[in-house]
């Protein structure tokens, strides 16, 4: 392989990793930042996650809520619009289904339990729209951190708080 290769290859390297964190906030969504599998785990069993349940991790990063989902339940869904993070959620959560996409235009009507961790404000009032156009009255949503406005909060614990539309 000639220099030129390689200098060509680590400049791609070093531009995708310093335009991953923005690519995500340019399709309307956050940045990565890890839910810890502990967290998840408490958040699920709040949530009360039924295993003929469906559940959607929107923006599921490297799958963390995914692997504690898919202990709980038999119909677990990610998406994440980042590849690399898409491809590690794919190889660790095993028994879910991992979508390459953009969460806003994922289809969720049949979603009994919804999982973001986002941003506060205009990324999950937009995220919040989308759940109560697409989803039934009694589909949960869990959002980690992040308070979400205009939904009505049925338990928190913490950073963790649980809603129904
Ligand atoms: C704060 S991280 C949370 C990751 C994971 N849910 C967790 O809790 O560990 C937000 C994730 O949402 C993804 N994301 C942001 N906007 C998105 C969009 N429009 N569609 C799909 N994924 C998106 C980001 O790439 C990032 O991995």
């Amino acid at each position: 392989m000639s220099f030129d290769v390689i200098i060509g290859i680590i400049v791609l390297a070093v531009v995708y990793l310093l335009a991953s964190p923005i690519y995500p906030m340019l399709a309307g969504g956050a940045a990565y930042g890890r839910t810890p599998r502990e967290i998840a785990a408490e958040a699920l069993t709040l949530a009360d996650l039924k295993k003929d349940e469906v559940f959607y991790d929107l923006g599921c990063g490297t799958g963390e809520a995914l692997i504690e989902a898919s202990k709980l339940c038999d119909h677990v869904k990610g998406v994440e619009i980042e590849p690399i993070r898409w491809l590690i959620a794919k190889l660790r959560a095993r028994k879910a289904q991992v979508i390459l996409g953009n969460l806003f235009k994922q289809d969720i009507s049949d979603a009994d339990v919804i999982f973001i961790f986002q941003y506060p404000g205009r990324i999950n009032n937009r995220i919040t729209m989308k759940i109560k156009a697409e989803t039934r009255s009694e589909t949960r949503i869990v959002s980690y951190w992040h308070p979400i406005e205009n939904m009505k909060l049925v338990r928190r614990q913490n950073k963790i708080f649980i809603y129904k539309t």
